[in-house]
């Protein structure tokens, strides 16, 4: 029954004698308003109270548990929380405006009942299932699944499991065509068909370029002042075919084409120490460009062959595995940029890139290409909201140091939040603070278990949900 204090959004319900063992966090209940309708709400943070031994002064409750008996328990009760949903209406559940009257009953539904129909609002798409009650599936508002989707939790707690049993097969029955980056080559290309391989990509000639300025130190040159010898290999890059050769061929042919080029230039040139100096600097730079650094963009497969393969199977798995940081971010580089240019160019992708280990690409403190793929994915969020580009972010950290972009994490409009790490605990008080949920909870989630909130969430609240795995 609803005690006194309850507002449109709020209540505290006292618990029938006995239900206390019953009704747990998180259970959905259903408030019969005497103001009129019914009301979906969610237990959260229950009490147990006994005017005999409050503590905080000294009475004869506490002294008989000082002598080891037991008080009376007459004046036990117990209480919850009650973090309201919305009030069911003829279409659903839609935002309660009525003030709750106290001593209105409030009804635990059983399993065979299914209140997520009243969330569904007509979609057949959901995730997962209400905690505890694996008959309810929870459902999802497909309009904002190209608002983006961020899934945090620490490692081990269930965020690339959730990707491939839930998200991934969502996305695919929402008519998405998905592109899954898997860093680590474990979590997804074991699961999913075709796979390509890091190494078989083509990455376009500006990121192999910004990738050799990172490795040799913007060829010995800094900061903005005017680099011939870039320019050279720039251009050697541009005019000489030098993929699908082999690795030595490759550089070789680099090199010699750069080298004339620059000597062409210093020949124009009066100053030959000028010219002399840029082809020292040629020459320090290949040492740094060997075979292998080359062998890693030797790739000619084109990113519009990424995008057809898969809207042709509907799902391409790159595998990173194999390179090291710089060459991922590279080739990932390569293929987003890609899609970038397609809607700039205004054309509609129904494509979702699944990027897990996040903060990899798009770190609390960018450096380097990460710059780069940090700026990107911001500007493919924002066009993705009008070509249907539907981001997923995985990340083991939430903000600071562990944590995703924060100007990249404002852009993924719907959140799966499974066990955090202590570092996050401010933004878990943040959360605690909204919604009744406590901190605690957040840091001792079991694997496989996340608040679901957000645009997508039809519930104003979030919503605990689970997931089945076939073992
Ligand atoms: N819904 C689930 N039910 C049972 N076990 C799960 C579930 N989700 C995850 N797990 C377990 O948790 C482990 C870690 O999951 P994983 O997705 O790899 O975590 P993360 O990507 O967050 O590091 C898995 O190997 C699996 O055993
Ligand atoms: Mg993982």
């Amino acid at each position: 029954m609803v005690s006194s204090g309850a507002s449109e959004s709020r209540a505290t319900v006292i618990l029938y004698d006995g239900m206390e063992k019953k009704v747990r966090n998180e259970s959905l209940v259903i408030i019969r308003n005497k103001n009129g309708g019914d009301v979906l709400a969610v237990c959260r943070g229950g009490r147990g109270l006994n005017e005999n031994v409050k503590t905080g002064s000294f009475n004869p409750g506490v002294a008989y548990a000082r002598r080891g008996r037991i008080p009376s328990s007459a004046k036990e009760y117990y209480i919850f929380n009650l973090e309201v949903i919305g009030a069911v209406g003829e279409d659903g559940i839609e935002q309660n405006k009525l003030i709750i009257a106290p001593t209105s009953i409030v009804e635990l539904f059983s399993d065979e009942d299914d209140p997520m129909k009243l969330l569904s609002k007509g979609s057949d798409l959901t995730i997962g299932h209400y905690w505890g009650r694996p008959n309810w599936r929870v459902p999802i508002l497909k309009q904002y699944i190209n608002y983006h989707i961020g899934i945090f939790g620490v490692t081990g707690s269930g965020k690339s499991y959730l990707a491939r049993y839930e998200i991934i097969p969502l996305l695919r029955k929402a008519g998405y065509s998905l592109i899954i980056m898997d860093w680590k080559g474990s979590d997804y290309a074991p699961y999913f068909e075709p796979v390509i391989l890091l190494d078989k990509i083509k990455v376009d000639d500006f990121t192999v370029l910004s990738y050799f300025s990172q490795l040799t130190k913007n060829f010995g040159y800094h900061g903005r002042e005017e680099n011939p010898v870039a320019s050279a290999f720039e251009r050697a890059l541009r005019t000489v075919e030098w993929r699908g050769r082999t690795p030595s061929e490759a550089r070789d042919l680099l090199y010699r084409k750069a080298k004339s080029i620059l000597e062409l230039e210093g020949s124009r040139l009066k100053k030959t120490e000028t010219g002399q100096l840029w082809l020292e600097r040629l020459e320090a730079s290949f040492e740094l460009i060997t075979e292998e650094e080359i062998e890693k963009f030797l790739g000619t497969m084109e990113p519009w062959e990424i995008l057809a393969e898969a809207k042709d199977k509907g799902i391409v798995v790159i595998d990173m595995s194999k390179g090291e940081k710089e060459q991922k971010l590279a080739a990932f580089y390569s293929i987003t940029r890609y899609l970038k240019r397609l809607m700039e160019r205004k054309q509609r992708l129904d494509v979702a890139l699944i990027i897990d280990e996040g903060p990899q690409y798009a770190p609390w403190q960018p450096r380097g290409l990460e710059r780069e793929t940090t700026d990107l994915i911001i500007d493919l969020c924002a066009l993705g909201r009008s070509y249907g580009l539907s981001i997923v972010i995985l990340s083991q950290g939430m903000a600071g140091e562990i944590g995703l972009n924060s100007a990249v994490r404002r852009n993924l409009n719907t959140q799966f939040i499974g066990r955090i790490h202590p570092l996050d605990f401010e933004e878990a008080q943040k959360l605690a603070a909204s919604y009744y949920i406590s901190p605690e909870t957040l840091l001792t989630l079991p694997e496989g278990h996340f608040y679901f909130l957000g645009r997508m969430n039809p519930s104003p609240t979030p919503l605990l949900i689970s997931f089945e795995v076939d073992k």
